[in-house]
């Protein structure tokens, strides 16, 4: 059983590598919250995975808020994982997942972190990757996922994460800020270049956008996965000014 999270598709892309991979069902976190799914019977050699995109150097809200909710029927220390898929490096995304995992009285065995295109860009600095770096972290990941597979499939007990420097300062200061101020979905606006596709609907994971006259408006449940702005075929959706110059990333679909 893997549950994932995902706003641009690549930790979609890494879950749906996983699960092919381990022979295990998906499931995506929103809809699961959507249906008020939290209890779920787990078979005997079952694996548990979860896969996320790291938030300010922590998982998203939306993934710790659905592992507090969540019950296994049968838990029998099943062999547990998560995949982390980041731009840059991950801080102590390890030591929050394991101490959650803990705090439900289960076991991590198993933590990873992948290299992916980034799509952070509402600070100043904050860009996506030049198209080169984009395709060779892409490629990368192809290599790196194997590994993660191989050890997965043997149950190994490891942990692989690209804390980065300084990741003390960045899970245990700037993350909690992080959190505390969600995003101000006022601040989203479609420009007149919005052909009203609705494209930043449908890929909206948490159902928080609508057309109202054929433009979208945004409701106040984001995930700040930022998908809305990235699918945006007409690079209308913005972010008040920050977004202004910047540049697009969706996981190129198959
Ligand atoms: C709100 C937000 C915060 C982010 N924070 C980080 C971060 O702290 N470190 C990092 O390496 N990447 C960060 N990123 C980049 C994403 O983790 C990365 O691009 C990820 O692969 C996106 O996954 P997705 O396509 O499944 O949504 C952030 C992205 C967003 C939208």
């Amino acid at each position: 059983m893997i549950f994932y999270f995902s706003g641009t598709g690549n930790s979609r892309w890494i879950a749906e590598q996983l699960a092919e991979a381990q022979h295990e069902t998906l499931l995506f976190i929103p809809e699961c919250m959507r249906n008020e799914s939290y209890q779920f019977t787990l078979q005997a050699q079952e694996k548990i995975g979860f896969v996320f995109p790291i938030y300010s150097w922590g998982p998203p809200a939306i993934v710790l808020d659905f592992i507090r909710r969540l019950q296994f029927l049968n838990y029998q220390h099943h062999y547990l994982f998560f995949v982390c898929s980041c731009g840059d490096d991950v801080g102590l995304t390890e030591d929050v997942f394991v101490k959650l995992i803990r705090s439900k009285g289960w076991g991590c065995d198993a933590g990873f972190s992948v290299a992916m295109p980034n799509n952070y860009v509402l600070l100043p600095g904050f860009d996506v990757d030049p198209k080169v770096l984009e395709e060779k972290k892409r490629h990368d990941a192809m290599d790196v996922l194997e590994k993660i597979n191989e050890s997965i499939e043997r149950r190994e007990k490891l942990f692989r994460c690209h804390k980065g420097t300084f990741p003390w300062l960045k899970t245990r200061l700037i993350n909690p800020l992080f959190n505390r101020r969600p995003i101000d979905t006022r601040r989203f606006l479609a420009t007149d270049a919005c052909i009203g596709c609705a494209r930043c609907v449908k890929s909206c994971p948490v159902q928080n956008i609508s057309l109202v006259h054929g433009k979208p408006v945004w409701g106040e449940n984001c995930t700040s996965c930022l998908a809305c702005y990235h699918v945006c075929p007409q690079q209308a959706v913005q972010y008040g000014s920050r977004t202004k110059g910047k540049g697009r990333y969706f996981f190129p679909l198959s």
